[in-house]
């Protein structure tokens, strides 16, 4: 039953127990929100019905008391005594409002629609499902209806969120950015209350673009009776939400993603009916994302970016963004290696085609062809 997580829950929440016996709640309160996290991650990866249980129960536990030790000894503390009980729940409400930025982010990203290499397909639908939507609603009105609900799936590093961000900066809208899993481990109790603050937030200064990143920590299928209470009521009211918040004619889509599209149940899979599938960067686009990636820097004439993208199929976005920080990095490397760096007059060498064919020795690509196989599958039974 013991695994590294485990371990480290377990070891915080004694940690936090033996401060908050000691009488030093306020510090307590980090150790239980870690364990707390912690656990709520266990419930993620086991399947076990009555384990999930147990570490629900006791992630709420830990919750509660972080909540208890908050307001006895938060920050309200002075007034404690004379608040009476409205005054207090509303109190709880604008620590709810401040912590809503931990885990949603409002922000104008600025990933530029032009610096997203390949992904045709994916860039058509999103420009489709959100862009005209937003940059002509006059075009979007009777039965032809923008999507309220737009799920990109794919294997892990291939461009979800970063496409997304690049969406964010074309239209004019508000973006707001929610860590699903965050949401999940840090408000448990709370998520509910957190989404439907979020949705009218988001109603009040619509155009907005609400993403929902790992979405599948909040919509799993297999979460069955040991979901728990809380799981199930956020998941409702998130359901709720991206069918239609407000008088419904606000300009409002929910974006979500996920690597794990098998783990979304068909509740939430109806919700997000347009699917966009973010896959492996074809032989053109890994070019360009070597001709990004690599932007800034002088690089050796040999280097032809068409050689190194024949050179890397089966390599993801990610991958080949890490291969060329490790290829730009070779000729520091070697010049530090000799100590050479000292002098600021020295300068390295420009980065080669043999950098680069150096760092794909330790840079493999990360999606298996059996995990692409799943994704495929998933695609040709769900669209996208
Ligand atoms: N189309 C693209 N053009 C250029 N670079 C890209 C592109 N897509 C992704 N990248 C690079 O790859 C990195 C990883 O992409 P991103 O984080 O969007 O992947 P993801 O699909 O959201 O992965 P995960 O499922 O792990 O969240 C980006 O930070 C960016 O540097
Ligand atoms: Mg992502």
């Amino acid at each position: 039953m013991s695994s590294p997580l485990f371990d480290a829950a377990k070891k915080n929440a004694a940690t936090a127990y033996k401060l908050d016996q000691g009488g030093q709640a306020q510090q307590a309160v980090r150790y239980y929100v870690s364990a707390a996290e912690q656990l709520q991650k266990l419930i993620n990866f086991t399947d076990d019905p009555n384990m999930k249980n147990l570490y629900y129960q006791k992630a709420m536990e830990y919750i509660l008391r972080v909540k208890e030790i908050r307001g006895i000894v938060g920050p309200s503390e002075g007034r404690a005594s004379s608040s009476s009980s409205t005054a207090s729940s509303t109190e709880t409400e604008d620590e709810i409002s401040g912590e809503i930025s931990s885990v949603i982010v409002r922000e104008k990203p600025n990933v530029k629609w032009d610096d997203v290499a390949g992904m045709e397909g994916a860039k058509r639908a999103l420009r489709e499902a959100i862009i005209l939507p937003m940059t002509r609603p006059d075009l979007f009105k009777g039965a032809r209806k923008p999507w309220k609900g737009v799920l990109m799936f794919g294997p892990p590093g291939c461009g979800k969120t970063y496409l997304c961000k690049a969406v964010a900066s074309e239209v004019d809208s508000t973006f707001f950015s929610v860590s699903a899993a965050n949401l999940i481990s840090k408000w448990l109790g709370e998520s509910e209350k957190l989404v439907k603050e979020l949705y009218e937030r988001a109603v009040e200064e619509s155009p907005s673009i609400i993403f929902f990143d790992e979405i599948d920590s909040l919509a799993g299928a297999r979460g069955g009776s040991s979901e728990g209470e809380a799981m199930r009521r956020v998941k409702t009211q998130l359901l709720q939400a991206v069918e239609g918040f407000g008088t419904g004619e606000e300009l409002l889509v929910t974006v979500g993603a996920t690597n794990t599209p098998w783990d979304i149940d068909a509740a939430m899979r109806r919700r997000f009916e347009r699917r966009v599938y973010v896959t492996l960067p074809t032989i053109e686009a890994r070019q360009k994302m070597f001709q990004i990636h690599t932007r800034g820097v002088n690089l050796d004439s040999d280097l032809k970016f068409e050689e190194l993208a024949k050179y890397t199929a089966g390599y993801s976005a990610a991958d080949i963004a890490l291969l060329c920080r490790e290829a730009l990095m070779m000729p520091i490397r070697e010049l530090d290696a000799d100590g050479a760096l000292k002098d600021a007059t020295i300068q390295p060498r420009t980065p080669n085609f043999n950098d680069f064919l150096k760092s794909m020795e330790s840079i493999k690509p990360s999606v298996s062809p059996d995990e692409l196989t799943r994704f495929e599958q998933w695609k040709d039974q769900f669209g996208g």
